[in-house]
Formats: C-alpha cells, structure tokens, sequence
C-alpha cells in the first residue's frame, strides 16, 4: 500500500490544500495576475544542472554557516509570510518553535496573526522582525522598538510592496479583510471589517517610502537592516551606498509585480553589484536541496523558503514545519556529497551551468 507520508516538500502542497479551505490555500498558493513570475521561480531553477566533482572524500558534510554573526545550522531560513493562523491555531509560534528546534533563523511578518512578544516568548531562537511602512510612521516605529526590545536581530525592510500586487484568486474568493481579521492580532492596527484586504492594505502602506527612509529607519533602530526585494544591480548598489546589512533577491514569490524575473536568473547581477560586501540572499521557488545548492553556487548565502512552511504547517503543524525544513536540510546534504562538495565554500560556479553559460 502507498504511503501518505510525504517524501518530499512538494507533496505538502496537496496535503495543505486538502487541509484547508479554498479560499485559504489559494491566498497562500497565488501569486499576482498571470501567475508568469510564480511559475518562472520554479521553473528556472530547473534548468539549472549540476556539475559535479567525484572522488573527493565526503564522508563529512558540514552545512554549519553564519547569518548577520549568527550561527545556523544550513543555510535555510524560514521567509516571513503572513496569517500563519489560517494553517494551524498555534500559527507563528509553532512555525517559530519548529525553526528554533531546526536552529535556524525565522523571519517574523509583519502580519503575523500573534505579536512580536507572543512570538519571542514562545521560542528563546535567533528571530528577525520583517516591515511595511505604513503612511501612519509611528506604528512602524513602534513595531520596530517593539521587535527591539523583544530580541529580534535584525529588521528586514520590504521593499517590493508600495502597493498590494494584483492576486485575482483572493479577488474571485472574496479573501476580506473581515475573514482575517480576527486572526490579525500582530498587526499595529485592527482592520474594518467588510473592505478587502487589498484596499485595506492600500489605504494603509506608504507608497512614498523610498531610499531616504532606509535613514530614517536607521534613525530609529539600532538594528542591522535588510532590504527584501532588490532584484537589479543598480538598487543593489544603492543598498550597499545606503548602509543596508544585506539584500534578499525576492520578487515575494511572484505575488507583486508579474512578470518581474524569477529570483535564482537574477542572484549573480545582485552579488556581483554588492561585491562580497554585504549578505545576498534569495528567495522564491526553492522546493529542494539541490534548489539551495544552485543559489548558493550562484554566489547567495542563504535561501528562504517561503510557501512551504506554510503548507506543513497547515498539513502537520509544527512537526510539518520541521519535516519541510528537515527535508531541505537532508537534500542538500546529500547533493553536496554527490557533487564533491563538503562545506558550503565548497560550492562554487564552476557547480553549476545555467542558460545563459550555455549560449556562451
Ligand atoms: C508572503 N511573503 C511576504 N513577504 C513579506 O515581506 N511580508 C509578508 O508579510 C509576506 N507575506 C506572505 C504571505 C504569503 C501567504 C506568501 C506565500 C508569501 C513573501 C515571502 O516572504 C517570500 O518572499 C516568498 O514566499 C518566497 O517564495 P516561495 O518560497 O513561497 O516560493
């Protein structure tokens, strides 16, 4: 008889979606309009191939790395996404617990369905707070001391996100702000019930941030921060000339701008901008080790892995989470010794061969 215990991240996708309710798992799955970019981040990954080396002795496989100065056990992170309550009523503090017991680093949104202090206090793990700025500064002003003084390391500033992205399966399911609400209560303010969650978000974020407000926020905290969402040389530039503490290549999982390229294509203009001075890491599509080997020799230190977590959650809770992370970390493992390589330094190009090498 088959069993139904997943083997690999993919299957959680079903298990997540038999678990919840349509209108859930499609405002987990979607991505904005055409769903070109959500589809392009997996897509590209595949047609990367591996070039490996043999005979090298791999007996020992260290997946260890250091994060902002903080140590990791591989070099994948949990993305922050929003409303962990729709998957599991423990939400983020179980998705948090399962990256504490995985001694990784979890990236805690800012609409996440508990508070910076609920979070922090169920888990004592490396956490990093993730921000939008709303037109009103002081509530990600007080969001941000908030995350400070409950001992979150580092800010990540998303940066793709002026406005909402299109995402026409929460137009068609009706997703309302009233349906979340009452799951929303890490968010700085409570939402009116009966809009959607769209002209909700839109009438609150500050389409005017721009580069002078990373200042600003510098201003304001003492905490590194990291830009989420550049995904060109000329804004990666600008990130390091800004003092940013690193850069994560993400397009939010094709959830804003359709059509914007998949997240891997585009790793190697980034890390070349920033020239070894700051972190660069990516996100978007990364449904296997051999995913995490590919960014990694494409020159990014760490991937986030973004719906997946989502999805085992819904499927198993915190033991879901875990397993996806496991999963990840296992693959990996073994793709490095079956490429020769037994330290994350070890990875380099010459690992791999994209499209682009292959016209060359
Ligand atoms: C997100 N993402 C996101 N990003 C962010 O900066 N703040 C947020 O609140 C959210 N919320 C959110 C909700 C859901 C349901 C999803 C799927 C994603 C984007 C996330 O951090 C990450 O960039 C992508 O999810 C990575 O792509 P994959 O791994 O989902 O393909």
């Amino acid at each position: 008889t088959m069993s139904s215990e997943p083997v690999n991240v993919n299957e959680f996708k079903a298990l997540a979606e038999r678990a919840l309710p349509k209108m859930y798992f499609e405002f987990y799955a979607g991505g904005a309009e055409d769903e070109h970019t959500l589809k392009a981040n997996e897509e590209a990954y595949q047609r990367i191939t591996i070039r490996p080396r043999v005979l090298v002795d791999v007996s020992r496989i260290d997946m260890s790395t250091r994060m902002l100065g903080y140590s990791i056990s591989s070099p994948i992170m949990v993305a922050p996404s929003g409303l962990h309550k729709l998957a599991n009523p423990e939400g983020e503090l179980a998705t948090a617990r399962a990256a504490a017991a995985s001694n990784t680093i979890m990236i805690l949104s800012f609409g996440s369905s508990y508070s910076v202090e609920e979070v922090a206090a169920s888990c004592n793990a490396v956490r990093f707070f993730q921000l939008y700025v709303y037109k009103q500064r002081h509530v990600a002003a007080n969001l941000v001391e908030r995350a400070e003084r409950s001992g979150y390391k580092a800010i990540v500033l998303t940066v793709d996100c002026p406005r909402m992205g299109r995402r026409e399966a929460d137009i068609k399911n009706r997703f309302s702000s009233y349906c979340i609400s009452s799951v929303l209560s890490g968010w700085g303010y409570s939402i009116d019930g009966g809009s959607n969650l769209e002209a909700y978000v839109n009438s609150t974020l500050d389409p005017s941030l721009s580069w002078k407000d990373v200042a600003w926020l510098k201003s304001i905290t003492k905490l590194p921060i990291l830009l989420k969402g550049i995904i060109t040389h000329e804004d990666a530039r600008i990130a390091v000339e800004v003092g940013a503490a690193g850069v994560i290549v993400s397009n939010h999982g094709g959830r804003q701008l359709d059509y914007s390229p998949a997240t891997i294509n585009v790793v190697e203009e980034v890390v070349h901008a920033v020239k070894g001075k700051i972190p660069v890491i990516v996100d978007g599509g990364v449904r296997r080790g051999t995913d995490v080997f590919k960014a990694l020799a494409l020159g990014a230190q760490a991937v986030l892995v973004g719906r997946p977590i989502l999805y085992g959650l819904a499927a198993k809770g915190e033991h879901g989470v875990k397993q996806v992370i496991q999963m990840l970390k296992e693959e990996l493992e073994l793709a490095m010794a079956l490429a020769g390589c037994t330290s994350l330094k070890d990875i380099t190009r010459s690992h791999v061969r994209t499209e682009r090498d292959r016209c060359q």
